[in-house]
């Protein structure tokens, strides 16, 4: 069956090819994708391939996403979609700024453009905050063309390449996080040559936490200085005619829930301060981790037990973390008499959550649940990272199976193993949750093309198609 109208609908009632399961009548009213039996009234949905859904607004409550009954969206659209919340977004950044607020520190936020950088979500950043980080010509446009004024821009990153060094300088980027002594020499050449004066805050190359941070640590060494290409820099600082020392970087990793380490870091950072005596030292750039919901980091131990079907306990992610670490932060610069800026470079925080992939069950086969998405639009690995699934036609179903979900493509195609969940139909809903961050930047067309993208506009009821899904002269314009 391929119904892709009204008009095929309305031939199949015609012909009595549709029954009520409840009562056994044949004659239906039409409304758009919904009909309504004409005896019994009960309403069903039926979808492009003829798979008619009973709705029983009675015993199943529907999966809202901000202000969207999902189920019936889903029901009128075609999946798998991306669909984002305005609302969400401008609520996440409210608590990084109320939270700075409360606090007695100088804070400053940068929004991480790389995490979700289409254009849209930048127009919703852009209206509350003024700063951005950009780590490439890219990016840089992208930001530029939301609005972001050059000056209050950051450029950061392992690689610089000359060409969109230029452009950020002729943009008017001031503040560059370096990563190493190379890119210091290259600034310092351009600035010369573009007679500019350039601030730059070196990133630091720290490691904290349990072992499995320090596995991970054996491919996060490659950012930022280490401790004696750092003392190399300090030493030949002045050497630097166009570059200015303005401040310290560092970022630990994504999605943490520890505010130690943050802590941690920073004191370093003030003993290399003190014992460098360096007065111009204006800030500290924390760079972004902040936990956002519906994700949580894996730990060596909970990877380990969901392979066996076995699920830790997680600790839960701390809804005051943003406040907690103000105030820590706070008391080791009153520790130490200490006041410097800091900066803040969120990205998975301020728009994880807003966005989530909506998709439908293909098949079910045996354990395994293959849906109409596919990981190439959610390329962070399973392993590392345990995002929420839920089947949001079974919301209240008992979780009484595990299953493992799995994309439509080859074999890394996994959004994650032995979940526990209502059993599953062929055609359910399934909601990939906190799919904002590092989905559509990342995004490729691996047998695929990317699905339409949904905005739910926070001050009005609309919501907006802000970006067909792909078609194939999208992807194969210019490529022969
Ligand atoms: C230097 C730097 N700052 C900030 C971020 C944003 O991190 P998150 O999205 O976890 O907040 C990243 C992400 O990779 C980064 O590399």
């Amino acid at each position: 069956m391929n119904i892709k109208n009204n008009l095929d609908l309305e031939n199949l009632i015609k012909n009595k090819v549709l029954i009520c399961p409840k009562c056994h009548n044949n004659s239906f009213d039409i409304h758009s994708f919904l009909i309504a039996c004409s005896q019994c009234k009960t309403e069903y949905s039926i979808n492009k391939e003829g798979i008619v859904r009973f709705i029983d607004n009675n015993c199943q409550q529907p999966f809202f996403f901000s202000t969207v009954n999902l189920n019936t969206f889903s029901e009128q659209h075609n999946t798998p979609f991306f669909i984002f919340s305005e609302k969400i977004i401008n609520d996440n950044i409210d608590i990084l700024f109320n939270a700075a607020k409360e606090s007695n520190l100088k804070i400053k936020i940068y929004y991480s453009v790389k995490t979700n950088f289409n254009r849209f979500i930048l127009n919703i950043v852009k209206n509350n905050i003024n700063h951005a980080s950009v780590s490439s010509g890219l990016e840089l446009s992208a930001a530029l063309t939301s609005g972001f004024e050059g000056k209050d821009l950051s450029f950061d990153g392992p690689v610089y390449e000359e060409k969109d060094i230029l452009s950020a300088i002729n943009a008017g980027v001031e503040l560059f996080n370096i990563d190493s002594y190379e890119q210091a020499v290259l600034l310092n050449r351009l600035a010369q040559e573009n007679n500019r004066f350039l601030k730059i805050s070196p990133r630091l190359n720290f490691f904290s936490g349990n072992i499995f941070y320090k596995i991970n640590y054996l491919f996060t060494d490659r950012f930022g200085f280490s401790n004696e290409e750092i003392k190399r820099l300090l030493k030949d600082i002045s050497s630097f005619k166009n570059l200015k020392l303005s401040g310290f970087a560092f970022h630990l990793g994504s999605q943490l829930n520890n505010v130690s380490a943050y802590l941690s870091a920073i004191k370093k950072i003030i003993c290399l301060i003190k014992k460098h005596n360096l007065k111009d030292i204006k800030h500290i750039n924390i760079g972004g981790g902040f936990p956002a919901k519906g994700i949580r980091k894996n730990s060596f131990m909970s990877i380990l037990f969901r392979f066996f079907g076995m699920n830790l306990k997680r600790k839960e992610i701390n809804d005051n973390f943003i406040s907690e670490l103000n105030r820590e932060i706070s008391s080791l610069f009153k520790k130490n008499n200490i006041d410097l800026e800091i900066i803040y470079q969120p990205g998975r925080y301020i728009v994880g959550d807003a966005g989530i992939l909506v998709s439908r069950i293909f098949s079910v086969k045996e354990k395994w649940i293959f849906v109409d998405a596919s990981v190439n639009y959610l390329p962070e690995n399973f392993l590392g990272l345990n995002r929420r699934i839920i089947n949001i036609s079974k919301l209240h179903g008992k979780k009484s199976f595990k299953y493992s979900i799995a994309g439509r493509t080859l074999c890394s195609d996994i959004f994650n193993i032995n979940v526990k969940m209502p059993r599953p139909d062929r055609g359910d809903f399934i909601v990939l949750e906190s799919a904002g961050a590092y989905s559509l930047s990342r995004a490729n067309n691996f047998t695929t093309v990317i699905p339409d993208i949904y905005l739910i506009k926070e001050n009005s009821s609309d919501i907006e198609l802000t970006k067909k899904e792909e078609n194939v002269s999208d992807i194969y314009e210019g490529k022969f």
